[in-house]
């Protein structure tokens, strides 16, 4: 039996809360039931889950029953059809043909890239100077993903690429945000310059693709390659618009998730001289001051904790929205269609019941396959069933590889002069940044 409620008062109130403040309000709201009525926005009503069998339900057991929130269906605009907007069997076919592009035996040939753009990071870093760490790894998730996605033959273009499509997002979020409908004359002049830089951009990636048709390149596997050769099991292909739409699907959902990741392991870790001595003992155990190898991320058993453990408390996707298509139940409560359900990763990863010392960084909790004495979907920082996060092994890899780098040359360090606060936006970012100071473990003679 699962518990429900209603949060009374006003319904302007909550919604204002939920969207000013949404993880103090989500987890305000955490032990108010299983199942919990927020209110309701043009007569949909609007649900937070607050149980892990009831996340499953909605994700796994009655996927069908939903689509993705406004959020997302705003942003398809966008993006396009790609694989994190498509719905029923057009996301059914994109899943096919992606998910063995996405598969350890392809993406494992990524990790020598990943190492070297990390140590030619490293490079440009100066002994005791101060250093906005977050900028730092967005830009350096970003030429990851720019160079697994298009390889050897990357031109000026790309640096466009990620212009227009940053821009491209920033409108989108403006209006997924917005609680009214602004009218068209006020977003005209802002509409029409994304409109010519979503053409200027079109025109780049679709000859990239048509060069590459022409001139394939077995030697080097990047992701548009592997796209282009993905076969249905009827032997049809991706379109080109389809190919289009996933290389920048693959790009939002691919760098700024693993930025945030990466930069909240730094602050927990600045914070924690414990959990960092033991991380560079291992780094230096494992890798003897040796570039890690494919072979050495699974010896590398306390980095990747350390990786679980900040993707616990500040996990990069921190809520996740799904829109009932059809009248549909759970928990007992009665889903109308068009009604939306949250489900909030950030509040779930901190309860209590599951997690001892939950506000706490104690990567040691996931020894002894400590993920399989909690329910499936207390821990769930890429989502599940089938739009479970098709890059999580990307990400795992990139971000232990990354960790791995750094942690073996630097010692991060917070600045006394800055307060840091998450920032709830598409993900979960640092506000403001993370000025942090670099400090060589063994200094160079
Ligand atoms: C730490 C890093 C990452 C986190 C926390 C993360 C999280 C997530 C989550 C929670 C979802 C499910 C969203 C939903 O159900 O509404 C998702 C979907 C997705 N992610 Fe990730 N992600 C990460 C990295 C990546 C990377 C590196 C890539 C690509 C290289 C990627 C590509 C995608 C795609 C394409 C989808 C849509 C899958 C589908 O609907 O079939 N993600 N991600």
């Amino acid at each position: 039996m699962f518990s429900n409620h209603t949060v009374s008062g006003f319904n302007i109130k909550n919604l204002l809360k939920f969207r000013n403040s949404p993880l103090h309000f989500l987890t305000e709201i955490r032990e108010l039931g299983d199942i919990v009525e927020i209110g309701h926005r043009a007569n949909r009503k609007m649900f937070v889950l607050n149980h892990p069998d009831l996340i499953k339900e909605v994700l796994v057991n009655k996927t069908s029953s939903f689509r993705k929130g406004k959020g997302l269906q705003i942003a398809g605009k966008f993006l396009g059809q790609g694989l994190l907007t498509s719905e029923g069997d057009t996301h059914k076919r994109q899943r096919r043909l992606m998910q063995p592009q996405f598969h350890a035996k392809h993406i494992s040939s990524f990790a020598g890239v990943m190492v070297e753009h990390t140590e030619q990071m490293l490079d440009t870093w100066v002994n005791q100077e101060d250093r906005n760490i977050h900028r730092d790894m967005t830009e350096l998730a970003l030429e990851i993903i720019n160079k697994t996605m298009f390889g050897h033959n990357l031109t000026e273009d790309v640096d466009q690429i990620g212009e227009i499509i940053e821009a491209g997002s920033r409108r989108n979020i403006q209006q997924a945000k917005s609680v009214i409908n602004v009218p068209k004359f006020f977003t005209k002049k802002a509409d029409n310059r994304l409109q010519e830089s979503q053409g200027y951009l079109n025109r780049i990636i679709y000859s990239m693709i048509e060069a590459r048709r022409k001139q394939p390149d077995e030697e080097h596997q990047d992701l548009l390659s592997l796209l282009l050769a993905a076969k249905d099991e009827d032997g049809t292909r991706m379109t080109d618009q389809e190919i289009r739409d996933q290389l920048i699907t693959i790009y939002i959902a691919g760098h700024e998730t693993t930025a945030n990741t990466l930069s909240w392991t730094w602050f927990l870790l600045a914070q924690n001289d414990a959990v960092e001595k033991k991380l560079w003992a291992e780094l230096d155990e494992v890798l003897g001051g040796n570039s890690p190898r494919l072979s050495d991320i699974p010896k590398l058993k306390y980095t990747n904790q350390i990786i679980q453990e900040s993707m616990r408390l500040y996990p990069a996707a921190w809520m996740i929205g799904r829109e009932a298509t059809e009248p549909v139940v759970i928990g007992g409560m009665d889903i109308a269609q068009g009604d939306t359900i949250f489900m909030s990763q950030y509040a779930m990863h901190r309860t209590p019941k599951y997690f001892a010392n939950p506000d706490q960084f104690i990567p040691e909790r996931f020894d002894h396959d400590f993920l399989k004495t909690i329910p499936t979907y207390a821990y769930f920082p890429f989502g599940g069933g089938p739009r479970v996060c098709i890059g999580n092994n990307f990400a795992l890899m990139e971000a232990a590889i990354i960790v791995a780098v750094v942690g073996q040359r630097y010692k991060l360090q917070l600045l006394d002069s800055h307060s840091v606060k998450p920032e709830p936006l598409i993900t979960l970012r640092v506000q403001g940044g993370l000025p942090m100071k670099v400090i060589e473990r063994t200094p160079r003679v």
